[in-house]
């Protein structure tokens, strides 16, 4: 520690970055602040207290690396005291008294099953022993997660422990965002992207290692990636082609709980290799009755922990991200009426969408005498781990998609948890000392009302895009395909029907051309037949944007519960005319655009200037991939009927008609619907609309609505629709004034 004290006390015995004045002197001012606390340090380190005074350093470096990636570069000259401090924190976690003995068993067979439970260092340790056992020299090592956030954030933890910047020898692939070099070894990425990766390298051949993490989540992606890698690995079989077989491509089927039997028995029954875990005992208290409100019940119970119970963060476990954020403003009203009564209460939002400077926050270690609340999404279940948690708050519900296929509608649901998912929630508070939990639901619920597990995705989600992306693969028989637990066969075959619908297949099953170039668009797939639509409506400039704000989705317009009234008088600024709300996403971006990409302009208009930046990267890379297939970018702004012309190419199923009493009825599937109260067409009430999907919440809702003219349905889906379908005498029914077609 001297020698590494000596380092920081002389900053020119560095490789600087830069050499301007100003990051000197910021330097210098760290500098002194490490030799300040290495300084304290040393004393107590000479009581004896060698354990904490180590944490203590680590602490240190930890927060300077947090602020920023910056602050990593500039303390640069520092990186050998850096990475030896990494090197010693990494011996402290579960995993490292069996890295010899994971190694052995990695050479030793092609498939291996690990399980250990969060925390022990699977996700951040494995590769990057493989990476220090040579893996790495013949092909990537490949990690693959179900949330873009843990790939990010994982990804940016390894090059720091590895000493690397981010997106060199360690990087991540997530959906619109890539962050590898040539050089990077040791990638994390969403296992929907190692998908897309399959479709433009089917053996994986740039690949030495794949791990396949969290498995125990059986997301869609993860479910076909394990058929495919299995088919890879012996490959007779499913491909036909020697070529591809991949005898020495290694595999790692990594999770959580304890099913691992269940990965084992389907790759041909590999060896599990368990990693005993660390696990404090967690206090479990159950409510006396149901709690009405969850959401009140967790910023309550939030609160009586923070003025009852000793000093130590809380976990809580929300549905999604709009809960978060209204539990976030509640708690910080609260806490403010408390003032200077209770010690401080740092909120740390963390959820799917969430940006990524935002996402460091949740890292950084809590000030003195202060306690974070942490209020996650799943995310905090198993695939993040936030050291100091204490207390788990668990309302006991999860957002849960789930799609009928009899319907085709796709719901995102609020629905209480599985047993498994409680346990995880609750080990989290004990993994670095004794714990509580407060599950907001009685004992009785628990036993008797919630499942053990969850369903797989595969069986409760629409198979379109993947079905698509298989048969791209040269899969016919999706029957056959080795599943792990098999879709409903009514799924495959809307599925199928819907594909060929869109023209992505042909009358015998195989990808069209714009099945392959739909493919590789990494959108939904009626998205993706819009933006390829475009071009024969002369119209992708206008399409591409569309289809970028649309993938957005909900965040673009800001509603601060305060300034309601003038946050909805701008948005209804945009819906001028009632062009629907495609052409207002449309009229937003380009009056961004036109104030050169202003974020004042965005304060002022209630718009979120991060889902704008979203916005335009997706813009730009569809823009980059239709180049890519030779497509030209037209503009056709004045004509707005082309553009809705564009937008029903792709979703024409979504059709519907209005009814009586200001409902809807879905022109094929005759289902009862509604327009979303936040469309901009909730009050006109068009007679035909097209929307770009069902939400489920208190009513079934259709979002982003556009008025529609019936003969566009058979002009453009003479395949799907005849014209008695749009010639319904439903219209005589309809009340007075409404049902007139509006101008725009
Ligand atoms: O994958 P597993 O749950 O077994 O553990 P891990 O994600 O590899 O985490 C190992 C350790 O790294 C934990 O103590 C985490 O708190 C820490 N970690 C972190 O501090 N920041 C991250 N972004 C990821 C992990
Ligand atoms: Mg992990």
């Amino acid at each position: 520690f001297d020698a590494a004290l000596q380092r920081y006390r002389d900053p020119g015995s560095g490789d600087k970055m830069n050499s301007c004045a100003e990051q000197e002197a910021w330097e210098e001012h760290q500098i002194g602040k490490a030799t300040l606390k290495f300084g304290s340090k040393k004393k107590r380190q000479m009581s004896d207290d060698h354990q904490f005074v180590f944490e203590d350093q680590i602490e240190f470096i930890k927060a300077s690396v947090m602020d920023g990636v910056k602050v990593f570069q500039r303390l640069s000259s520092s990186a050998l005291l850096i990475f030896h401090l990494w090197l010693d924190e990494r011996k402290t976690l579960p995993i490292y008294p069996y890295r010899e003995e994971l190694l052995k068993a990695v050479k030793e067979y092609q498939v291996l099953v690990i399980v250990g439970e969060t925390g022990s260092g699977k996700t951040t340790q494995i590769p990057q022993y493989l990476h220090e056992a040579g893996y790495a020299e013949h092909g990537k090592i490949g990690c693959t997660q179900p949330r873009r956030v843990a790939a990010m954030s994982v990804a940016a933890r390894v090059s720091q422990e590895m000493g690397v910047k981010l997106g060199l020898e360690v990087g991540y692939s997530v959906r619109f965002e890539e962050c590898t070099s040539a050089k990077t070894v040791v990638k994390y990425l969403t296992d929907g992207m190692l998908l897309q990766e399959f479709l433009r390298e089917p053996n994986l051949a740039s690949y030495s290692v794949v791990m396949v993490d969290e498995a125990h989540e059986r997301t869609l992606s993860t479910d076909i990636l394990f058929g495919l890698l299995k088919a890879s690995i012996n490959s007779f079989n499913l491909f036909k082609d020697i070529s591809r077989s991949r005898s020495d491509l290694k595999l790692l089927i990594s999770s959580a709980t304890l099913d691992a039997v269940k990965f084992s028995d389907y790759f041909n029954s590999a060896p599990i290799f368990k990693i005993p875990g660390r696990r404090f005992p967690v206090d479990i208290h159950y409510t006396k009755a149901p709690e009405p409100d969850y959401l009140d019940a967790a910023v309550v119970t939030v609160l009586q922990i923070h003025v009852t119970q000793p000093l130590g963060d809380i976990l809580v476990f929300l549905p999604g991200q709009e809960e978060i954020e209204s539990a976030a403003e509640v708690l910080k009203h609260r806490t403010r009426g408390l003032g200077s009564k209770i010690a401080e209460l740092v909120i740390c939002p963390i959820y799917g969408n969430l940006p990524t400077d935002l996402q460091v926050k949740i890292f950084e270690p809590t000030p003195e005498g202060a306690r974070k609340v942490v209020l996650a999404t799943n995310i905090a279940e198993t695939s993040l781990t936030i050291d100091g948690i204490k207390y788990v708050v668990d309302p006991g519900f999860s957002k849960v998609k789930s799609y009928n296929p009899r319907t085709a509608m796709d719901s995102l649901l609020v629905n209480p948890i599985t047993k498994a998912s409680a346990m995880q929630r609750a080990g989290r508070s004990g993994r670095t000392g004794p714990g509580k939990c407060f599950r907001l639901y009685t004992a009785h619920n628990y036993h008797a009302d919630m499942e053990d597990n969850i369903v797989p995705e595969i069986q409760r989600t629409n198979l379109a895009s993947v079905v698509l992306t298989l048969k791209n693969l040269g899969i016919r028989d999706l029957v056959h395909f080795d599943f792990m637990d098999p879709p409903p066969s009514e799924a495959l075959l809307k599925a199928l029907e819907l594909l060929f619908a869109l023209g992505a297949l042909n009358s015998v099953g195989e990808p069209t051309l714009l099945g392959k170039r739909m493919a590789a668009f990494p959108l939904d797939l009626m998205l993706s037949k819009m933006v390829l639509a475009s071009e024969k409506y002369k119209c992708s400039e206008e399409i591409i944007t569309i289809a970028a704000m649309l993938d957005v989705g909900d965040s673009i317009f800001y509603r601060p519960k305060d300034k309601q009234v003038l946050a909805d008088n701008a948005k209804m600024n945009f819906h001028t005319g009632n062009v629907g709300d495609h052409i207002a996403l449309l009229k937003v971006y380009c009056s961004w655009k036109e104030t050169n990409f202003s974020t004042q302009w965005c304060y002022e208009n209630f718009i979120q200037v991060r889902s704008m930046k979203r916005a335009r990267d997706i813009r730009d890379q569809l823009e980059r991939q239709l180049e890519r297939f030779g497509i030209e970018l037209t503009s056709n702004a004045d004509d707005l009927e082309a553009v809705k012309k564009a937008i029903t190419s792709g979703f024409f199923p979504n059709s519907a008609e209005l009814q009586k009493f200001g409902s809807y009825r879905t022109v094929k599937s005759r289902q009862t619907v509604h327009i979303h109260p936040s469309s901009g067409l909730a009050q006109v009430l068009p007679r035909w609309v097209i929307y770009h999907g069902l939400v489920l919440t208190t009513k079934e809702y259709m979002r982003q609505v556009t008025e529609l003219s019936p003969k566009w349905l058979v002009e453009i889906a003479p395949h799907y629709y005849q014209q008695k379908d749009v010639e319904n005498p439903g219209a005589k029914n309809l009340p007075r004034g409404q049902g007139r077609a509006t101008r725009g």
